[in-house]
């Protein structure tokens, strides 16, 4: 019996000719978004944990994505990395459809995102420089000197030209946090995706951080979505700004819209107060 992706393939074949020539995906528009969702529901077993999330990212924007802790701000990012199928709904990301009929074209997609952790996830036995070129080794036959240029930009444009031959236990907090960032850079994604990027860095290291995310998302030509729990400092470095609360996307529109605002659910959060409509119900949402 065919797999559900042979079948897949059977039913692309019928459409575009022989397996293994597909068809070349049709150009993104300028007017295309990088990322959109349009009625999504995310779930956890039964628990729904982010419902009707309809909303597009546009190419070349920093996208904030703020909400109170355990609101499903990293669930989101799982839906966009292809990890977390949607129960209902449509997700598009880079012109693609998730999920991708295969494994294969799921990393081919994956290809194109960078993706910075919390916890960096540098190898702490390879220096600096090894550790930025991971994914070039991992995924390029490059020749060593052209390598060795693309980790020294890469470097160079976190401003850590001169590191690259130090461990990492040699750096501070900020200065790994930069490290990672260029290793998620390494492969040119056009679109990166940071899961907060600021957590455990003092406010001078969280500027440097965040003027980097802007600097390099415009100098790169890319798209970027940032979670933190950092608003204000993330607010002025965005273009638009999703809130995710109670389950929903609660607010889609510039920070601008959210700093005006007088919804009580989104005042709530901004002034970091405890009671209000934002529920902190750890069992979720039933649907
Ligand atoms: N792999 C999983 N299996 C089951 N439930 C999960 C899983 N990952 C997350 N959840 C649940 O989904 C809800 C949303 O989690 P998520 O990590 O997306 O929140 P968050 O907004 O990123 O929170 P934080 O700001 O604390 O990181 C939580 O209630 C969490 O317990
Ligand atoms: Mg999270």
């Amino acid at each position: 019996m065919a797999s559900p992706s042979e079948s897949l393939h059977a039913a692309a074949d019928m459409v575009s000719g022989p397996r293994g020539r597909p068809p070349p995906a049709p150009p993104m528009t300028p007017a295309e978004p990088a990322i959109r969702f349009d009625k999504v529901d995310l779930r956890r077993g039964s628990r729904l944990i982010v419902g009707d999330a309809s909303f597009a990212l546009r190419k070349g924007a920093v996208t904030a994505v703020l909400g109170p802790s355990g609101a499903g701000k990293s669930t989101l990012l799982w839906a966009i990395t292809g990890e977390l199928a949607p129960s209902a709904g449509r997700i598009e990301v880079l012109g693609q459809p998730l999920p991708r009929p295969s494994q294969r074209e799921l990393f081919a997609l994956r290809r194109g995102m960078g993706v910075l952790l919390q916890g960096n996830g540098l190898l702490t036995d390879l220096s600096v420089f090894e550790n930025v070129a991971l994914p070039l080794r991992m995924h390029t036959d490059l020749p060593e000197e052209v390598l060795a240029e693309l980790v020294r930009m890469k470097l160079s444009a976190v401003g850590l030209a001169e590191a690259g031959e130090l461990m990492p236990q040699q750096l501070s907090g900020g200065m790994a946090r930069r490290v990672a960032l260029a290793r998620a850079l390494v492969l040119d994604p056009p679109l990166m995706l940071y899961d907060e990027p600021l957590t455990g860095l003092d406010p001078i290291a969280c500027g440097v951080i965040l003027a980097l995310v802007r600097r390099l998302n415009d100098h790169l030509g890319m798209t970027s979505v940032v979670i933190t729990h950092h608003v204000r400092e993330t607010l002025e470095i965005a273009d638009h700004v999703l809130v995710v609360a109670n389950a929903r996307v609660v607010f889609d529109g510039s920070p601008e819209a959210l700093v005006r605002t007088e919804d009580p659910l989104l005042r709530q959060f901004l002034d970091g107060q405890p009671d209000g409509p934002i529920g902190f119900d750890y069992r979720g949402h039933r649907a």
